[in-house]
């Protein structure tokens, strides 16, 4: 199994038509997933760099939108033009594209004055 160093994942959600949440295929994400492939491949990265296309990452008004893990730094308004800035600064580099990127307290779904989650959990 292969060790990936980072995993992107690319929500490419498709909604109805006027459906008043939008979606991220409506706002170029299966097209930004393929460039991320394509540019991943294109530098002999798929055996270290995974990008994976995703359904709703919860995101939807700022999409198109994609998450970059082991950091967990979101992305939002991807275009096809953006992503081999990503891809040679973050990816490569280590360094986020900072005019791109969703600060967490923009995150939907994201309290920032709950209390922090505990490190581990249990299954009883
Ligand atoms: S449709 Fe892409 S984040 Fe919800």
């Amino acid at each position: 199994m292969a060790a990936f160093t980072r995993h992107v994942f690319i929500c490419i959600n498709e909604r109805a038509a006027g459906d008043p949440r939008g979606c991220c295929a409506d706002r170029g994400g299966v097209e930004v997933a393929v460039a991320f492939k394509r540019a991943i491949h294109e530098r002999g990265l798929k055996r270290i760099v995974r990008a994976n296309k995703a359904g709703c990452l919860d995101q939807c008004a700022a999409g198109a939108t994609l998450v970059v893990y082991p950091e967990g730094v979101w992305y939002a308004r991807v275009a096809v033009g953006d992503v081999e800035e990503i891809v040679e600064q973050h990816l490569i580099g280590g360094r986020p594209v900072e005019r791109l990127v969703l600060p967490p307290e923009a995150l939907t779904g994201i309290d920032p004055d709950a209390p922090s989650e505990p490190d581990e959990f249990s299954i009883s």
